[in-house]
């Protein structure tokens, strides 16, 4: 069986997309990510001294050994993040109206994220927030993390469902204002940790996976109004499941691709045909991909 570090069409398929970069990107993927601690914003918590993000607002450098606390009202004061998958979620910029759905919710930090956007500061929220996860014991855990971080009288527009995502498009057409489909991926990252899984990879994987995400991203395409948003995103490093899958819905649909302003002052951001990714060779962040997809009125 091959070792972790040693599957021949793992190494050939990803040294022919990055070239000379693979080795330092293969490094950068078994190197632990950087994360943040990013203020739960329905709480006021302190900030404890904690060294701020300089290009995130509301993240502070994670201390080594840092433990999460609970705040006087019973809440987490912070959730331990991704700095790419903050600005994932953040991309999807949800107003209080709007009507949005988080297609695959679970663990749960974007959640929490386009939940803050809808109702922090706001006066009133009207529009509503589905998190919808199929798998059951991780759906348990997107409600753990709800209740954990969300004040009771202030998750009322949030409800937490257990469908296929695949199954919004036709049960819900031109339904929801904004969609993150943040799907299920090859993950290499977790991969390379994991021989047994690592020994499986093959070309052939990434294109059944990637064929999957596009289902999952037509049943988002079908599910949104007409002048929404879809931010489309995975952790993987391949261009099958990232780039591919975009492609096919901009052949198929005419989709927008845009590119919002405050993107380009993320000096982490790295431009691809149709999106972002983000590799931690050079950010120790992600690997992250995703990319903002509106519908034409
Ligand atoms: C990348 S994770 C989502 C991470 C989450 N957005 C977050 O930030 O915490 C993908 C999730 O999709 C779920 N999933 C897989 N297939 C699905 C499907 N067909 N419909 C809905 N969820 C699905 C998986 O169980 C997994 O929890």
């Amino acid at each position: 069986m091959n070792s972790p570090l040693t599957n021949p069409l793992f190494e050939k398929y990803f040294e022919k997309v990055y070239g000379g970069r693979w080795n330092l990107i293969k490094e950068s993927l078994t190197r632990h990510e950087k994360q943040v601690l990013r203020l739960n914003r329905f709480v006021s918590a302190e900030e404890k001294d904690l060294q701020k993000c300089e290009f995130l607002d509301n993240c502070f450098w994670k201390p080594v050994g840092y433990s999460l606390q609970k705040s006087g009202e019973g809440l987490y004061d912070f959730y331990v993040m991704d700095p790419a998958s903050v600005v994932v979620a953040l991309a999807l910029e949800p107003k209080s109206s709007d009507d949005v759905l988080d297609m695959c919710a679970a663990p749960g930090g974007k959640t929490l994220i386009l939940a803050e956007q809808m109702s922090v500061g706001a006066e009133e929220v009207l529009g509503t927030l589905v998190s919808n996860e199929m798998s059951e014991s991780r759906r348990d855990r997107l409600m753990r993390v709800l209740h954990e971080y969300i004040p009771k009288d202030q998750r009322m527009f949030i409800s937490v469902k257990g469908l296929d995502g695949n199954q919004y498009g036709l049960r819900n057409p031109e339904t929801y204002d904004r969609i993150l489909a943040d799907v299920p991926c090859s993950g290499e990252r977790h991969l390379l940790e994991n021989s047994k899984e690592f020994a499986l990879w093959s070309e052939k994987r990434t294109k059944n996976l990637a064929v999957r995400q596009y289902s999952l991203l037509s049943s988002a395409w079908l599910a949104l109004k007409p002048g929404g948003r879809i931010v489309y995103s995975t952790c993987s490093i391949s261009p099958e499941e990232n780039d591919a899958v975009v492609a096919k819905l901009i052949k198929k649909r005419d989709p927008i691709i845009l590119r919002p302003d405050w993107l380009t002052q993320i000096d982490f951001l790295e431009q691809t045909s149709h999106g972002y990714q983000i590799l931690p060779d050079r950010s120790g962040f992600g690997p992250m991909y995703f990319s903002v997809i509106e519908k034409s009125i």
